[in-house]
C-alpha cells in the first residue's frame, strides 16, 4: 500500500476507529452566542468538513466551567444543560457523514482575554503572560496579571473538565474528548517552567508540572468510562510564545508522554509548527516519534502544516496514526475527497480570519 492510500484507509486503535486518517484540527472561531451556546452557523461550518470526507472533526476549544475557564468572548462552553444541548445538531451533522465528533475542552488560565463570569484570571503562578491578546478574538493590549490558583480552585478546575466531558458525551452526543493540554492555556501553563514557579506538588520537576494534566485525564476517564476515547493535545509552542522548547528535551518528552500513557489516554494529539521537523534541533526525533515511543499504546494524532500531503505521508511513516489539518481545511473543507480524486488543493487565504476570526458566509459556500 502506498503512503497516500494509507492516509485514505480506515484505522482503528483501541476504542477509536475512523474511516480515514484525516482529521480537522481544533480552531476557535468565536461564533457562539454571547452566553456560550453553539449556533446554526457553527453547525453548518462543522458539517461541511464531514461532508468533505474528514474522518474525524475536533471542535474548537470549549470552556469547562463558570469560573475562570472562558478565554474569549463568543467562545462556546459546555458548562450547563443549555450549552450542552446546543451542540446536539452540530454533533449529529458530523456523525451523519460517518465521521467522529471530538469535543476539545479547555481552560484558558492566565491568557484568558474575555470571560463573562469573572474579570480576573488565574494561573499556576502570578507571572505576567508573555505577548499580546489576540485582536482577531476581540483582544487588545497585554494580558492581565493572573492570581496564583489555590489547591481548592485546582480541584474545581479538575471537576470542571470531568463534568464537561460527561456532558459532552451524555448530552451533546460527542464520540470522544480531547483535553487541551497545549498552546499556552492553563494545563500547558502548569507544564511550562517559566509560567509555573509553584513549590507544591504541581510545581518544580517535570513530573510535578505534568501532574495536573494527568489528574484531569484520570478524572475525565472516570466520568465517561473506558468505552469513550479520551485524549490530550500537547505542544511546545504557545499562542503567546511560538518558539518555546522543553528545557530537558527528550528526557522531558519521556516523562510527559510516559505520564499521560500511564494515566490511560487513548490518544495524544501533538502539534508543532511543522510536524516533521526535529523536536529539539538538528538530529533529534520529531515530537510525533517521541509520543509514539513513550506512549506506544496511544493513538498518535499529528498536526502542523500537514496540508502538504507528502509531509502528511512522512509523519504517518514516522509513527502518527492520524493527521489533523487546520488552515488547509479552512481552504479545503473537502480535502480528503480532493486527494482521493487527485484534484488540486486551494491555498489558504488568511483574510478568512480577519479582522475577526468568526465564521464567514464565504466559507460556508466553499
Ligand atoms: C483560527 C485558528 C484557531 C485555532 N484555535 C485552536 C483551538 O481552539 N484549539 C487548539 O488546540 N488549537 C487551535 N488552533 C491551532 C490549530 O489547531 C493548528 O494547530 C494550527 O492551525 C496548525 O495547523 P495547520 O498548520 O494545519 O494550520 C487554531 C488555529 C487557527 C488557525
Amino acid at each position: 500500500m502506498t503512503a497516500r492510500q494509507k492516509l485514505l484507509e480506515a484505522t482503528r486503535s483501541g476504542n477509536l476507529a475512523t474511516k480515514n486518517r484525516f482529521g480537522v484540527a481544533p480552531m476557535t472561531r468565536v461564533t457562539a452566542t454571547e452566553d456560550g451556546r453553539a449556533t446554526e452557523t457553527m453547525t453548518r461550518y462543522y458539517e461541511r468538513f464531514a461532508r468533505g470526507g474528514f474522518g474525524l472533526v475536533v471542535t474548537e476549544g470549549i470552556y469547562t466551567d463558570q469560573a475562570h475557564s472562558q478565554g474569549y468572548v463568543f467562545q462556546p462552553g459546555i458548562t450547563d444543560e443549555a450549552q450542552a444541548r446546543s451542540w446536539q445538531p452540530l454533533v449529529k451533522g458530523i456523525q451523519s457523514h460517518g465521521s467522529l465528533a471530538i469535543a476539545q475542552i479547555m481552560h484558558a488560565g492566565g491568557i484568558s482575554q474575555g470571560n463573562r463570569f469573572r474579570d480576573t484570571t488565574v494561573a499556576p503562578s502570578a507571572i505576567l503572560p508573555k505577548g499580546q491578546q489576540m485582536a482577531f478574538y476581540y483582544g487588545k493590549d497585554g494580558y492581565a496579571m493572573p492570581t496564583e490558583i489555590t489547591e481548592a480552585q485546582i480541584a474545581e478546575v479538575i471537576k470542571g473538565f470531568a463534568d464537561s466531558a460527561a456532558r459532552a458525551v451524555e448530552i451533546a452526543g460527542f464520540d470522544g474528548i480531547e483535553i487541551h493540554g497545549a498552546n499556552g492555556y492553563l494545563l500547558d501553563q502548569f507544564l511550562t517552567n517559566y509560567t509555573n514557579t509553584r513549590t507544591d506538588q504541581y510545581g518544580g520537576s517535570t513530573e510535578n508540572r505534568i501532574r495536573l494534566a494527568v489528574e484531569v485525564v484520570k478524572a475525565a476517564r472516570a466520568r465517561v468510562g473506558s468505552g469513550v476515547p479520551v485524549g490530550i493535545r500537547i505542544s511546545q509552542a504557545k499562542v503567546n510564545d511560538y518558539h518555546h522548547k522543553w528545557a530537558n528535551g527528550e528526557a522531558d518528552a519521556a516523562i510527559i508522554f510516559g505520564a499521560l500513557a500511564e494515566a490511560g489516554v487513548d490518544f495524544i494529539h501533538v502539534t508543532e509548527f511543522e510536524a516533521w521537523q526535529p523536536a529539539f534541533g538538528e538530529g533529534t526525533p520529531t515530537l510525533v516519534h517521541l509520543a509514539k515511543t513513550y506512549a506506544p499504546n496511544a493513538l498518535i494524532i499529528a498536526n502542523g502544516s500537514l496540508h502538504d500531503t507528502e509531509k502528511a505521508e512522512a509523519v504517518i511513516a514516522d509513527g502518527a496514526d492520524i493527521v489533523t489539518i487546520g488552515r488547509g481545511a479552512l481552504a479545503n473543507p473537502d480535502l480528503p475527497i480532493r486527494l482521493a480524486e487527485a484534484s488540486e488543493l486551494r491555498e489558504f487565504d488568511p483574510a478568512i480570519l480577519g479582522p475577526i476570526a468568526d465564521i464567514k458566509d464565504s466559507e460556508l459556500a466553499l
